[in-house]
Parts: structure tokens; sequence; C-alpha cells
């Protein structure tokens, strides 16, 4: 029996269920929300591993706002000293650690559900390059996509603070001080940006305040937003064809099965792996070998003593590599805004893929060698980026003389942006096979 007709068996077998009900869909489309949102949501049945991970996203982002509720019970945004000599933040954390029942379980699992979400929001960005979900008619759920990567960014450097630690202090203040680069008007911004001419107590109060409010707000606006236009135009698929086109005489699309029993169970086994690896690294690697916590965050904030390598975690570094690689002063501009620019314009590019895309099969099934070559070193670049923001300028790669990672760095974040830039060339004239009129489905 379908969810919808065990729902109507509920409605009218005079059960005390069914009154409520009844009862509740009088005064609120209850019935109609979950038909249209699930029951009757029509997937396409071909989806594959990579659709785990929409719902891993909306999952980890629950996660994160309840261990973050419980955070929010025992921390104190305070950067003054104790009467211990430690700053009050710093302690509060150490407080949650070792005093708090559990509190180390909270804290980690919202230090680590940090790093979870960006992995689980990269692979689900990746899903939508290589089947072209970003493609017409979901640019808008693309675009509400984006603005989510950068929300999820803000939001993330803003906790990283927070702890008040070394690497809290240093990184913030590297990063604001880049603002002090604009022109004109760089000095009074990242004054106004920290609330005083140092990074201090004002600092970390504004960003308390935008962390556990102001920012997920807005995430939680823009996640739902992303969901309403995804349901308005329906999901793709890892064929990139429209399962609207094909329907039978009720319009229910003849490759679509509803979302509500089988992937709400599909996505239950994704939720059963993702908590099982995740948990692994809670309790035996919650530091992530220093990649998710590093290891000068566990001294507290010294303004007197800067540490000898500042480098922000793991996944804003690919970003990071092409602000380092900017090293020219342009029209008598120093390089250091135009690392900034680079920094912000490597993820404002990614909302304007659906109009630089111009190659007639969305899915890498049935693209061309162009598409895939050119991605395959694009992925490559990203993540040897992502390495090399990691490591102090000058690195050598395998300590080798000739790889010289400032370099790598320059070549790749030129290879980045001239993807993007180059791509309405050649994938119009990449050979594409031809696409199948239905879903594959094996
Ligand atoms: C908090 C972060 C996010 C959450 C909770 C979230 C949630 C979801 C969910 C539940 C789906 C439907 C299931 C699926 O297709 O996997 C989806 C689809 C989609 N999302 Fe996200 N998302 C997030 C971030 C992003 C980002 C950063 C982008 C891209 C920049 C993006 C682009 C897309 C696209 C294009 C689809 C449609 C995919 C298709 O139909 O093939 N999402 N999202």
């Amino acid at each position: 029996m379908s969810s919808n007709s065990q729902y109507e068996k509920y409605k009218s077998d005079g059960s005390l269920l069914g009154a409520l009900l009844e009862w509740v869909d009088v005064r609120f489309p209850a019935t109609a929300l979950w038909r249209s949102q699930v029951g009757e949501y029509y997937a396409p049945k071909n989806f594959n591993f990579w659709y785990f991970f929409g719902s891993l996203a909306l999952m980890v982002l629950v996660m994160q706002i309840v261990t973050g509720i419980f955070l929010v019970m025992h921390y104190k945004p305070d950067g003054s000293l104790d009467a211990n000599g430690i700053r009050v933040a710093f302690a509060s954390i150490n407080y949650i650690m070792y005093d708090v029942p559990w509190g180390w379980l909270i804290r980690y699992m919202h230090s680590t559900g940090a790093s979870a979400f960006f992995i689980v929001v990269y692979l689900h960005m990746f899903r939508g390059i290589l089947y072209g979900s970003y493609r017409k008619p979901r640019e808008l759920v693309w675009v509400l996509g984006v603005l989510i990567f950068l929300c999820l960014m803000a939001e993330a450097f803003m906790g990283y603070l927070l702890p008040w630690g070394q690497m809290s202090f240093w990184g913030a203040q590297v990063i604001i001080n880049l603002f002090s680069a604009i022109p004109l008007v760089g000095e009074p911004l990242s004054v106004w940006i920290r609330g005083d001419v140092n990074i201090g107590d004002a600092t970390l109060n504004r960003f308390f305040s935008f962390h556990v409010i102001a920012v997920p707000l807005v995430l939680l606006g823009l996640v739902a937003a992303h969901l309403i236009a995804l349901h308005e135009v329906g999901s793709n698929n890892p064929d990139g064809v429209e399962i609207g086109k094909h329907t039978n005489e009720k319009g229910i699309p003849l490759d679509g099965i509803p979302f509500h029993p089988y992937y709400t169970v599909k996505d239950i086994v994704g939720v059963v792996v993702f908590l099982a690896l995740f948990s692994i690294v809670v309790f035996f690697v919650p530091e992530g070998g220093g990649y998710f916590l590093e290891y000068n965050n566990f001294f507290q904030a010294d303004p007197m003593k800067t540490p000898p390598h500042i480098a922000p975690v793991w996944y804003f570094t690919p970003f990071y590599s092409m602000l380092r690689a900017m090293v020219w002063n342009f029209f008598w501009v120093e390089a250091k805004f135009w690392g900034v620019v680079a920094m912000g314009a490597g993820v404002v590019i990614l909302a304007f893929l659906p109009w630089l895309d111009r190659a007639p099969a969305k899915s890498i099934r049935y693209r061309g060698p162009i598409f895939k070559t050119l991605l395959a070193i694009f992925v490559f670049g990203f993540l040897i980026l992502g390495f090399l923001g990691t490591k102090v300028p000058g690195y050598k790669i395998f300590g080798v003389s000739w790889l010289d990672g400032d370099i790598i760095a320059q070549i790749f974040t030129v290879y980045y942006f001239l993807f993007f830039l180059t791509m309405p060339l050649w994938s119009k004239i990449d050979k594409c096979k031809p696409v199948p009129e239905r879903v594959t489905w094996k």
C-alpha cells in the first residue's frame, strides 16, 4: 500500500490519529505538503551514489545546529583573562572538554562536523558538475547553492575564532587584514569588521553573534529556497535527461518513483554509512591529523606571539592558494588586493556555470573527451591548490627544487579561471554522444 493510500486510510478509519490528521488538515495543508514534496514527489528512478550527498548535507546541517545549541549553553564569548590568567573563551572550551558531561563528544561532533559538512558539500557540488545539474531549468537551484556555499564559508570562518586559540586569533588576523588592501576604503573597512584596530573582544562578540544566529538563519532560509526551487523543476539524474517529458495519462513521469518510501529508505542507508565513518573520526582522530583542528589551536590566543606558520583549515585552502598566487601589483594596486579579488572570484565564478556551459549534453556520460580531460585536470589542480594552501610559501613538492609550490599554485590558479572562462568555446565544439530520450536503467 502506498504511503498516500495509507494516509487516506488513517483519515477514514475513525482512529484518533485519523481524526487528528483531519483536524490539522482543515487548518494547515499538512497532507498537501507531504504529498507534493515527499509522497508524490516523483524523482528519477536512476539515482546513484552521488545523490546521497544532498540529504547528508541536510543531516549534517541539523547536527551542527543541535550540537551548537548545547555548546552555547557552556561557551563564553569573552576574550579577557580570568583569575588564572587564561582567556575566558578558551577556558570555557576546556571546561566543555573536561568538565561538562559528554561535552567532549558534543564539541568534537561540532568541530569534526564542520569538516564533514565541507566534504559532503564539495561532493554534492561535484555531482552537479558531473551531471550538469546546474543547466536549465535548475539554474536557480545552483545559484542558491553557491550562496549557501558562501554562507557556509562565512559560518566556518567565524566559528573558528570562537575557541580563541592561537590559530583562531592569527587566522582571523590574517584574513581580516587582507581587506585593508582594498584601495581608499580598505583600512577603515577592516577596522569596521574587527570593531577594533586589532582582533579583540569586540571581534569575538560580533563573530559569536553572527555564528550562532545571523548566518544560520540565512543558511536555513537559503536551504529552504534551494529545496523549493528544486521541487519546482524536479531533480536531474545521472543521465541528465528530463523525466517530465514522458508521463502517463495521470501526468506521472514514466521514469519517476515517489520520493517516499524509495529514496527515504535509500537515504537512510547513506546516513548509516556516513555516521559509521563519522564516528570513527570523532572517536579516534577528532583533530584529523591537524587538518580538522590545528595543533596550534590548543594554545590560547596570544596577541604578542605570531605562530611561525598560519594556514586556514583545509576547506579554505584551495581559495587561499589562489589568494597567495597573486604576487603582481596591477594598476598601482598592491598584489594583496588582487589576491582577495582572486579568492572571491574563485567562488563567485561558480554561480555563472549555468550560462558558461553550452554543451548539447548535460551528463558526463554523454559528454565528449574535451570536457572529460579538462575536468580531470580541474579536479587535480583544485586538490593541488588545496594541498599547497596548507604549506608555507616557498614549499617544494617532494623537496624537489624545481617543483616550486608557489609557481605550481599560480599555474593551477590560472587554469582554474581559464576552465570557466573558456568553457563557452570548448563546451560547444566538444563531441557529445547522442543523449537517450529516457533514463537508462540496468
Ligand atoms: C547546506 C548545504 C546544502 C544542502 C543541505 C543541500 C541540499 C540538497 C538536497 C536535499 C538536494 C536534493 C537531493 C540531491 O539531489 O542530492 C539538493 C539538490 C541540489 N543541490 Fe544542494 N544542498 C546544499 C548545498 C548546495 C551547493 C553548495 C550547491 C552548488 C553550488 C548545490 C547544488 C544543488 C543542485 C544543482 C541540486 C540538484 C541536483 C540534481 O537534481 O541533480 N547544493 N541539495
